[in-house]
């Protein structure tokens, strides 16, 4: 029996090991390429795949897997938003992905923006790069005395609630699917009503259509004048022309964006910014009140464990049992 596992970096290689030798009916081959028309034929003879990518698995790709006789494929992420659902579905693929590979990787990593955002940090190391090590004009906001509104309450927002209440934040909460647990600690609030009362607003939800664009200029206009916005869920959440005029205007009092809509073409690699086509990027990424990170919210060692020895679990799911409990239902 035999696994193939693209995509692999270095940090994931003792965990892809750990798995090997706990299973030693299954030989485990990998690659550092992702999955593409290109690298396709390199799992040929494999019973299922194992991958990790944000670039689009194109439509020839999962054709040439199909053609393959290979359509058991396990995620190591959560996200299945870069998989075309209906040629999937047609072509007989079984997905699966992490669900909660730890939803505290990207709840702290949230929180810890939040605060950097509200302690000014970025704007003190620009300052102190020119030497300037004045307190004033920076004078920081507590966590304590902010309404964080949490937009999604499955485990991460959840998990996340709960850090900022653990600071003393008011903390009010939307969500499709109301977390009974979460109720001692959060007010769930209509979206709109969220949008009104909130100085901290962190995005927790999917990327799907009806999720796109969801902050907008519309949804920016009935939000609290210097409001914050924290995103480590995805970057299509924004619209992110909107965000720029709501941070000259100043109804947008700063932003963490670990996620942005056209982030494939430059994060986790070396980039040129020069370079970069991407005039959106390039006008967030110089204002001292924008972080931007490279999608690093879910980059831990527990994480990364986690996400390697699920998905190969879950594909031998897959290959031996015909199912598994992390199937994605499309
Ligand atoms: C996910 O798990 O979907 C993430 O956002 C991680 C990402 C690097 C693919």
């Amino acid at each position: 029996m035999k696994i193939y596992v693209y995509g692999v970096y270095n940090d994931e290689v003792p965990y892809i090991k750990e798995w090997q030798q706990e299973h030693p009916e299954v030989t485990v081959e990998t690659t550092t390429k992702l999955l593409n028309e290109e690298s396709v034929d390199l799992s040929k003879g494999s019973n299922g795949v194992v991958v990790f990518q944000q670039e689009p698995y194109s439509d020839g790709t999962l054709k040439k897997l199909a053609s393959n006789g290979i359509t058991k494929m396990s995620l190591r992420n959560v996200g299945v938003d870069n998989i075309n659902h209906e040629l999937a579905n047609k072509l007989g693929f079984q997905i699966t992905n992490v669900p909660v590979y730890s939803p505290a990787a990207i709840a702290e990593f949230s929180v810890t923006q939040a605060l950097n955002l509200l302690r000014r940090t970025k704007e003190f190391y620009l300052k102190l790069g020119k030497g300037d090590y004045n307190w004033a004009p920076h004078i920081a906001k507590e966590m304590n005395n902010q309404v964080v509104g949490i937009v999604g309450t499955g485990n991460i927002g959840s998990t996340a609630a709960k850090m900022f209440a653990g600071f003393g934040a008011k903390v009010i909460a939307y969500s499709r699917h109301k977390n009974p647990e979460l109720e001692k600690i959060v007010e769930y609030v209509e979206l709109e009503e969220l949008y009104k009362r909130s100085t901290i607003i962190s995005l927790y939800l999917p990327h799907v259509p009806a999720t796109s664009k969801m902050l907008n200029e519309e949804t920016f206009s009935m939000m609290k004048d210097g409001v914050l916005i924290i995103n480590t869920a995805r970057g299509p959440l924004i619209d992110e022309n909107a965000l720029i005029k709501a941070l000259d205007s100043g109804r947008v009092g700063g932003a963490a964006l670990d996620v942005l809509v056209g982030e494939t073409k430059i994060f986790n690699q070396q980039i040129d910014e020069d370079q970069v086509d991407y005039p959106e990027f390039k006008n967030l990424l110089k204002r001292p009140n924008v972080l931007i990170t490279p999608h690093i919210a879910f980059y831990t060692d527990q994480a990364v464990k986690n996400m390697v020895k699920m998905s190969l679990s879950a594909n031998l799911d897959l290959i031996t049992k015909g199912t598994s409990d992390k199937l994605v239902e499309f």
